[in-house]
């Protein structure tokens, strides 16, 4: 059993539905799981195990407003967080083209740069083909949590 914390990431709210979806899923499987949308340094999260980054993108492939604290924080301090683990779910709009996705990508290297092991691979969450991103985030998450 892990420590999981759903860091969420989210301007109008579909990010939030995700992680609400997926908490269930995860304490299913024996996990102990908390949702954070304020965590702004890694003391924030350094008490799990594990983390689940689910994160919208806004703007110009902006991350959203309550997790950018906590990137900067990151960017600027780098923590060493090689003992993390760690899985992204990006939410975007590929109308977007250039930018899609970009605040989760943001996110995912900022981690890596950290020194934490991303556990699968990325989810890439398309809004204008997929208008429910918790019924995606549901299927990609039953191969995700046999691998934590
Ligand atoms: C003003 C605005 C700007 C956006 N910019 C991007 C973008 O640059 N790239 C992208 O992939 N999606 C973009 N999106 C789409 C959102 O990331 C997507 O709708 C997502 O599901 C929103 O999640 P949230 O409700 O958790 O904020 C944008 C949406 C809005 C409303």
């Amino acid at each position: 059993m892990a420590s999981i914390l759903i860091l969420v990431g989210t301007e109008s709210g579909n990010a939030q539905m995700v992680a609400d979806a997926l908490k269930p899923v995860l304490q299913g499987a024996g996990h102990a799981v908390g949702v954070s949308d304020a965590a702004a340094s890694a003391a924030d999260f350094l008490g799990n195990d594990v983390l689940l980054v689910i994160c919208a993108t806004h703007g110009s492939g902006d991350i959203p407003t309550n997790i950018l604290p906590l990137a900067e924080t990151l960017e600027r301090e780098r923590p060493d967080l090689s003992g993390h683990r760690y899985g992204i779910i990006a939410l975007g709009d590929m109308t977007y083209q250039d930018t899609f996705c970009g605040g989760g990508k943001k996110l995912d290297e900022i981690f890596t740069r950290c020194g934490a092991a991303r556990i699968g691979e990325r989810l890439e969450v398309d809004a204008s083909t997929q208008p429910l991103p918790d019924e995606e985030a549901l299927a990609w998450i039953e191969g995700w949590k046999a691998l934590v």
